[in-house]
């Protein structure tokens, strides 16, 4: 029977569907908020928390097609892949899982039905494992499956390893649920080499492990103790790709439907005629860690899971460039990739471009430091004495050309040479804090509170309301009473404080009884249980008391407007960018909102303010901000946008702002959109390749920020107009200057009637108050006599005339420029010695200025 790998997804999920089993969607390859883990490897990821008996969901028995990565953390695969028949970066886990439902028994008998009666594998293939000591499984199978006891294996711990590091021993990471397990292996016959588990050949390729059923008992603490769980349960996980190669008679998974595809694919991308060859499977493996990786948010970098795709990437370019490929090509890999992933490929096809741009760039980077590394790492290989490269070689290649040791290992690998890396891990501690930053990864989840209350969220209409303590915090420990001073994290079994998620900051506020008084300064979720942070002020609190919590009226006010602002901007920019835009995270505070979401370029000016206007119409709408609960399935036909990868719980909230905006959202929101007052775009940027972020304010904030801004404009005319009264006095002094420096010129023009000096001169676009000055200045200089001036500017005629003190008995200067005025259209006055007139007739100027000399003469 030949099954495709999308048939086969969808075969799974129906079998357990009809033994009761909730279907879940895969989670995101990040997975949400759990520090203790790089990437989701496995499918019990997102239920940790039902394991942990920390949340509770609707039902106690799920399945799902995961996707998983396993590059970087505990369990990392990077470096087999291409050498290995099974080894995968990114690879999809079919699951089913049990949360204090059926244990052992049930999840044996399902996984052979499936195996045996659904794929019709003979039964003769299976080999079955089982946890040394774990006789109860071992019952099962032999008595309850009728599995021969030669075919059940017991594997214990490794030999010289810590208690419980087994084979058969599953753990999640570090800390967390885990358990023995029973794992199925399937014979691919004895043409190949290799042996049952547990025996020296089980390295071999002829016995693989294909279903993993975990028995989920414990939690595993950071110092290594094993917390028993209070509810037995049960997690399994079958590699799809394993499962595709039996169903299709193949041996390897990179001969199964999807990776044959995708070797084509590749193969013509690149251009190299040979199907088998090694560098081609890890093409086709990276290229789906990389894609997924970029579509659940993660970006190259240099640190983090950043920096573990960036080494996926780069692991991938080289091997496609020891094929011969030319420029840029892994990106190219998209659209085949997206094509052949069926069911699992939704958000693929709609962040193509997206994904192939971020990869684009990154590759188009890193080509251009490959040549000159390869160069350098090829001459340290041809001088190298003995098979092992030094340490400081291969940091320098990672330091100055880009090169993650495990490419340089790699390259080192193919001509059977090692790299020491001893010494390089040396040379790196000195630039730990620049390099990959995994550790930030590590066991925090064990120090954090550990409870498993529900508390009642019921502050989306109130703001107030009681609630009875049910655990007290202090530093993880749980402690019965609370004096002044203490700073605490308080459970209550029901709350109107909104706690940090989605995006939207946790309340803050006051939980309240008598004279006692507990300031909480943010609201968290721990599991499904909600706990107010903060500091008792007053008095003391204890388990059990009924607290009266008062939520910062104000302060939600503007988180809530913030937030119902968020799905209108995601929505405008939709409309305005494209159906490509997707929200990469929000931030939604009391001061402002911020929107992360995936676009290759810049928001050009013009189309932000399309944006904000379009925000702002829909504001002004005034809509009904409605609410409904709804299961996931009818949320997605009414076309509620939801975020790839978020968590869902089975009834979901559908957010609606009329027909504009519908969105899944469990934070709280304003009544109407009319509450929102008004958005204002505060600025838009990139934050990595392809990604960009608007910032934004609403309500009192875009008031403020418009006052703000008014003010900052009148203070700005203010000192401009101060300034160019300030420059205005200079040009005065400058023209002063000038007209100083002309009337020294015109000093020369001086001739004389009767022994008695006179100057009557023309003059151009002199500033009235300078000519005034000149004559001053000139009556100064001669002395004894009289100054006439005319000056045309624009058309217009000034006269001025000035008579030293000592002639004005005979020569009055408002009698002079009097009758001068007169002939050139106009009127004039002032005093016997200045006096001051203008006209406007330019053409009976000269006739004008020519009457001067005779009427002086007549009186001098
Ligand atoms: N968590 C187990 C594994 O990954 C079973 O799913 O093998």
């Amino acid at each position: 029977m030949y099954i495709s790998t999308d048939e086969l997804r969808t075969i799974f999920l129906k079998f357990f569907e009809n033994k009761g089993h909730k279907i879940v969607l895969s989670s995101s390859l990040v997975p949400a908020n759990d520090s203790t883990l790089l990437f989701t490897n496995a499918g019990m990821n997102q239920f940790k928390d039902c394991f942990l008996g920390t949340e509770n969901r609707a039902y106690t028995r799920a399945t799902s097609v995961q996707r998983c990565v396993r590059a970087g953390g505990k369990h990392n695969d990077l470096e087999n892949v291409g050498f290995t028949t099974r080894h995968h970066t990114f690879f999809e886990m079919l699951g089913n899982f049990s949360f204090g439902d059926y244990f052992k028994e049930d999840a044996i008998r399902y996984a052979w039905e499936f195996l045996t009666d659904v794929l019709k594998l003979p039964e003769d293939k299976l080999v079955v494992t089982i946890y040394e000591t774990d006789d109860e499984s071992f019952m099962l199978w032999h008595e309850k499956i009728n599995i021969p006891v030669d075919r059940i294996v017991r594997i214990g711990d490794k030999e010289g390893g810590k208690p419980f590091e087994s084979d058969n021993f599953w753990q999640m990471g570090d800390t967390g649920p885990c358990g023995p397990c029973t794992e199925i292996f399937y014979d691919h016959g004895d043409h190949i080499w290799g042996g049952p588990p547990g025996s020296l050949e089980e390295y071999g390729d002829r016995y693989i492990e294909i279903w993993n059923n975990v028995f989920i008992q414990f939690n595993r603490l950071a110092d290594g103790t094993m917390e028993p769980l209070p509810k037995p349960s049960v997690d399994t996980g079958m590699g799809i790709e394993r499962i595709a190669s039996i169903i299709q008679g193949v041996h390897s998974n990179y001969e199964i439907d999807i990776f044959q595809a995708l070797i084509k694919s590749a193969a013509e991308i690149i251009d190299y005629p040979e199907l088998s060859h090694q560098s081609l499977r890890v093409v086709a493996d990276h290229i789906r860690s990389c894609a997924f990786l970029i579509v659940d948010g993660v970006i190259p970098s240099n640190e983090g899971r950043g920096y573990v795709l960036r080494r996926i990437i780069r692991r991938a370019i080289r091997h496609g460039k020891k094929l011969g490929a030319q420029g840029s090509y892994f990106y190219k890999l998209v659209g085949p990739l997206a094509k052949i992933m069926g069911t699992a490929g939704e958000e693929l096809n709609t962040q193509q471009a997206f994904v192939e741009k971020v990869l684009k760039i990154e590759e188009e980077n890193f080509g251009r430091t490959l040549e000159r590394g390869m160069a350098m790492l090829n001459d340290a290989l041809r001088n190298l004495q003995g098979n092992v490269l030094d340490g400081e070689t291969v940091f320098k290649l990672y330091d100055t050309f880009g090169f993650p040791s495990d490419l340089t290992n790699d390259i080192v690998r193919e001509r059977n040479l090692a790299i020491d890396e001893v010494r390089f891990e040396a040379a790196m501690t000195k630039q730990r804090q620049r390099a990959r930053n995994t550790g930030n990864f590590n066991t925090k989840y064990n120090s954090i509170i550990k409870i498993d209350n529900h508390s009642n969220f019921i502050g989306y209409n109130t703001t107030q309301a009681q609630g009875i303590i049910t655990h007290i915090f202090i530093n993880g420990l749980s402690i019965e009473m609370l004096a002044t001073s203490d700073e605490a994290i308080i459970t209550l079994d029901q709350t109107p404080f909104y706690a940090e998620s989605g995006g939207q900051s946790g309340d803050a506020g006051f939980l309240i009884l008598g004279t006692s008084k507990f300031k909480v300064i943010n609201t968290h979720k721990f599991g499904s249980t909600i706990g107010h942070r903060g500091k008792l002020i007053e008095g003391t609190l204890s388990v059990g008391d009924n607290v009266d919590g008062q939520v910062d009226v104000e302060r939600r006010q503007a988180i809530t407007l913030n937030h119902s602002a968020t799905h209108l901007l995601h929505k405008a920019l939709r409309i305005v960018l494209g159906e490509h835009v997707q929200q990469k995270g929000s931030l939604i505070r009391a001061e402002n909102l911020r929107f992360d979401f995936s676009n290759l370029e810049a928001v050009k000016p013009e189309e932000l303010r399309i944006v904000e206007k379009l925000v702002n119409q829909q504001i002004r709408c005034n809509y009904d901000v409605s609410t409904q609960l709804m299961d996931i399935d009818s949320a997605k036909a009414k076309g509620a946008m939801a975020l790839f990868g978020e968590k869902y719980d089975d009834q979901v909230r559908v957010l609606s702002m009329g027909d504009f905006s519908i969105e899944l959202c469990g934070g709280t929101h304003a009544d109407r959109t009319g509450d929102i007052g008004m958005l204002k775009i505060i600025s838009e940027g990139g934050i990595a390749a392809g990604i960009r972020r608007i910032e934004a304010v609403t309500g009192q904030g875009a008031e403020d920020v418009f006052y703000r801004q008014q003010q900052a404009y009148t203070q700005k005319v203010n000192e401009s107009q101060a300034r160019i009264k300030a420059l205005e006095k200079d040009i005065q002094q400058l023209k002063n200057k000038v007209a100083v420096q002309k009337s020294a010129d015109l000093i020369n023009q001086v001739t004389e009637i009767n022994n008695i000096k006179v100057l009557i001169s023309q003059l151009n676009n002199v500033d009235n108050k300078a000519l005034r000055t000149m004559v001053d200045d000139l009556k100064n200089q001669i002395g004894y006599g009289i100054v006439f001036l005319c000056n045309v500017t624009n058309n217009k005629v000034d006269l001025i005339a000035g008579v030293t003190k000592n002639l004005t008995h005979k020569v009055k200067a408002n009698e002079l420029v009097n009758m001068v005025a007169q002939k050139v259209g106009g009127k004039g006055g002032g005093r016997p010695d200045m006096a001051q007139a203008g006209g406007n007739d330019i053409t009976a100027l000269s006739s004008a200025l020519n009457s001067v000399t005779p009427w002086l003469t007549e009186r001098l």
